[in-house]
């Protein structure tokens, strides 16, 4: 089938590379030359696990094209994956959406279906429907993709979303994703447009809650003697609860979660609707970064050097949008202490946005530094080497995900004297 995609950020782009490898002809539209540039030559914009290789057999197979130009013609199905940031009252901003609306409006054809991958509140579809015509196929497809695990998560779904209020729409999407059914033609799950607009915030704020929650639970624990680590275990082995999305750490981050959460709170209130079990989840969460942050400044007010392991908001990407290193950054650099930088991707994008912190290797900074920080939970941090423990002797590790927080390694930081501060753990 014949698709079009607009917008070649993670949505969009891991779409399109995804159903070019699995058939389809796909077509990527951006209106940034240099992206358009670089995707040519099948490099990818981003840091995401195996994206290179996927775009590359896209590109050498010819199945996988790039353009600025919005040509449309004989795509069968047109998604908009385009960006729709957090506005400042936290609705979301739909601008580029319905730009990239009446683009097509310009030159689509009877028939054609268009589909929503962003994340849009609920009820724009409608009013894509109100831009496109009666001539016009409107649908919500909204994407469940997580930064570093985007190829997998769209290759292995637990479900397709599709709204529609058309026949054909579901038709057409039945066919894109046609190669994800053969053994379970339920995987799709077809519903009108608004519910599948709210399947995506009610999914995603779901899962920050879950974070939110474990996170307070886990200053409780500070407070009354208790470690999250045997809290968690014991909550989340119940079979309705589960143990994903569990992880006390420094407040989620990435461009998901704040802005959808936000949203979300939005549109309850515009439909009247009391928000305060949403809201309570962006509050909470603002409230852990800040007991993350005063711990580190507490355990770093005798020293001058601070290094920090981890700068995106996550492991596996180098996006570092509403990263816990940013916010943490901030609060050392205005108590004058001087940074020490590491992370295996995100450090460009994070001396982008704070020039002020001097990148090294994990081993290098601990020669100069008293107080290492872990902000972020990639794999490499769970371990220390005999030659940093050396290098950490008598120093302080303050780690805001846990990373270390397993008896073996405990036990080699009293062997070499380091102070270990976790979250929501007896102090050790
Ligand atoms: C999220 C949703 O998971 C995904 O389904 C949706 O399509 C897009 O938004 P993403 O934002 O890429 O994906 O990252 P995710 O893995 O959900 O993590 C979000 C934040 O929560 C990160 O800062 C992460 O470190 C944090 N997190 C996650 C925790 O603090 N604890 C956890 O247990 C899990």
């Amino acid at each position: 089938m014949k698709i079009a995609i607009f917008g070649t950020g993670y949505v969009g782009l891991v779409t399109g590379a995804c159903l070019a490898d699995k058939g389809h002809q796909v077509h990527c539209i951006d209106i940034s030359e240099e992206k358009i540039a670089l995707l040519k030559q099948a490099t990818p914009p981003f840091y995401e696990p195996g994206l290179k290789e996927l775009l590359q057999r896209g590109v050498d197979s010819g199945r996988l094209t790039f353009s600025t130009t919005p040509d449309i013609s004989g795509a069968q199905v047109i998604f908009i994956a385009v960006g729709t940031p957090q506005s400042p009252n936290g609705s979301a901003d739909l601008s580029a959406v319905f730009a990239v609306a009446h683009t097509i409006k310009e030159r689509c054809t009877k028939g054609q279906v268009v589909v929503t991958k962003s994340t849009v509140p609920v009820g724009t579809a409608h009013i894509l429907k109100t831009i496109l015509g009666e001539d016009i196929y409107v649908a919500s497809n909204p994407e469940t993709l997580r930064e570093g695990a985007a190829i997998q998560d769209f290759m292995s779904p637990d479900r397709i979303i599709v709204g529609a209020e058309d026949k054909e729409a579901f038709d057409a999407l039945r066919e894109v994703y046609s190669p994800f059914l053969i053994r379970d033609q339920n995987r799709i799950q077809e519903m009108n447009c608004a519910s599948a607009e709210l399947v995506k915030y009610g999914a995603n704020t779901m899962l920050a809650m879950r974070i939110s929650f474990i996170n307070l639970l886990s200053q409780l624990c500070t407070h009354v003697g208790a470690d999250i680590r045997d809290v968690r275990q014991g909550i989340g082995s119940d079979y309705r609860i589960g143990m994903h999305f569990l992880y006390p750490g420094p407040g989620f981050g990435g461009s998901c979660f704040p802005k959808d959460v936000s949203s979300l709170a939005f549109q309850l209130r515009e439909a009247g609707v009391d928000p305060a079990l949403v809201s309570a989840t962006l509050s909470t969460n603002s409230a852990q970064q800040h007991h993350i942050t005063r711990t580190i400044l507490e355990h770093t007010k005798d020293s001058e050097a601070v290094g920090l392991w981890g700068l995106a908001f996550k492991a596996n990407t180098d996006d570092v949008r509403d990263s816990a290193s940013i916010f943490v950054s901030q609060q050392l650099l205005k108590h004058q202490k001087k940074l020490y930088v590491h992370d295996p991707q995100a450090t460009h994008n994070y001396l982008k946005v704070q020039p002020h912190a001097t990148t090294t290797t994990r081993q290098e900074m601990l020669k100069e530094i008293d107080v290492l920080v872990i902000l972020t939970e990639w794999n490499e941090y769970r371990t220390l080497t005999q030659e940093e423990l050396t290098l950490l002797q008598g120093k302080t590790i303050v780690d805001a995900r846990n990373l270390l927080a397993r008896e073996a390694e405990l036990k080699k930081l009293r062997e070499h004297n380091i102070t270990y501060v976790g979250v929501g753990m007896r102090a050790t």
